[in-house]
């Protein structure tokens, strides 16, 4: 083990698509940034299926940030074309294909005209569709479909190829990776000054950003009033291939609640095809399991009946950085020097855009752009009080 020093404006903790968005962004307002990540570019972006699902994944009590899930989604087809030229060419699979969310039975019917009227309440669009209408825009729905949500604004990207991209895109705006883990965070007069890696490597910065997803919560060193409230939801996805002979198979996302449990299709244009996902909260554990296979695999079959026939090319589990509200931790702690970009949930591939700006412009001017402020990780501070008086 060596031990060496280096010093940024910036330092990120966490190498996963929000830790990259808020590095190149940070970068490009001209402060010098380090990375601190064993393996830049992994986490939950490897496995989730980005969907763009402001409007779907609407739930009641969400209203706040609904206005930060629509905004980054309103920024994301001018955000893939800076990023691509910022990385040289890569393309991230933003496909405006819309989304298709229908019912199986008549508890599920209920439930989706709840959510209907509950996105007219918002100002948001979608139309109701009879199941034979539903069948007409995607013939492989099974026919038992008893109607469902078209909604042309939720779209999706592909998060390894968004993964790759902000990997690039750092690297040419001159972002410092450290490929080692942050054991601990330095604090020096009261204020966050690094962070010390477990290869020896000590980093010093002016400022320090945490955005190690659902890891977060585990960073040594951190005093327990700025520690992020995230914990792990592992969520299990599967990919299938959809051969050229059956394309094509379907046109945009389609997706349900069966039995109180998501399921969603999402096809790439590659022929890829990723059903997702299971919500379990078993801490740190990213097994595949049968059941978990079993259950994806049941659900997505009596919603598109011919995947069956499909190669099954991929299974993995993720953990998404849940917190107690379900929204994102965005900005100062009561730690000075510490921020926060994490805890984004169901929501971290939505999220990217706005994410890196909003970071970018609290790190380069000390504000926190109104958008993020009623997602400061202060609104847990007097709970935490509470709870550890
Ligand atoms: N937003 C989809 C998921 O978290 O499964």
């Amino acid at each position: 083990m060596h031990s060496s020093t280096h010093r940024s404006d910036v330092l990120v903790i966490g190498g996963g698509i929000i830790g990259l968005v808020t590095a190149w962004r940070t970068a490009r307002r001209g402060l010098t940034v380090a990375l601190a990540d064993p393996a830049p570019g992994g986490g939950a972006a490897q496995v989730a299926a980005g969907m763009l699902a402001a409007v779907t994944e609407l739930h009641y009590g969400e209203e706040t940030l609904l206005a930060l899930n629509t905004a980054s989604a309103a920024r994301y087809e001018a955000f893939a074309a800076e990023l691509a030229e910022a990385s040289g060419g890569l393309d991230i699979g933003y496909r405006a294909c819309g989304t298709l969310s229908v019912a199986l039975d008549s508890d599920d019917r209920l439930h989706l005209r709840e959510l209907h009227a509950l996105q007219q309440r918002c100002g948001l669009e979608s139309e109701w569709l009879t199941g034979r209408e539903c069948r007409r825009l995607e013939p492989m729905l099974a026919p038992g479909v008893r109607g469902g949500l078209r909604v042309d604004g939720d779209h999706q990207v592909d998060p390894r190829r968004l993964a790759a991209a902000l990997l690039a895109a750092c690297e040419r705006a001159g972002v410092v990776f450290h490929r080692a883990n942050a054991e601990r965070l330095t604090v020096t007069a009261d204020r966050a000054a690094g962070a010390v890696l477990d290869d020896g490597t000590q980093l010093t910065a002016g400022q320090v950003v945490l955005a190690a997803g659902s890891l977060s919560g585990r960073l040594a060193g951190v005093p327990v009033g700025a520690v992020p409230p995230v914990r792990p939801v592992k969520g299990q996805v599967l990919r299938l291939s959809v051969p050229a002979a059956y394309a094509p198979f379907l046109s945009r996302t389609v997706r349900a609640v069966v039995r109180g449990s998501h399921v969603y299709l999402v096809p790439r244009e590659n022929g890829e095809l990723v059903v997702g996902a299971t919500s379990e909260e078993l801490g740190w554990d990213t097994t595949v399991t049968a059941g978990g296979v079993y259950e994806l695999l049941r659900d997505a079959h009596e919603l598109v009946p011919g995947i069956t026939e499909l190669p099954l090319t991929e299974t993995r589990a993720g953990l998404r950085p849940g917190t107690p509200d379900n929204a994102p931790l965005l900005g100062p702690t009561d730690l000075p020097g510490l921020h926060l970009a994490t805890g984004h949930y169901r929501n971290g591939v939505l999220l990217t855009p706005v994410t890196g700006d909003v970071m970018a412009e609290l790190l380069a001017t000390g504000q926190l752009p109104e958008a993020a402020r009623p997602f400061t990780p202060r609104r847990f501070s007097s709970v935490r009080e509470e709870s550890y008086a």
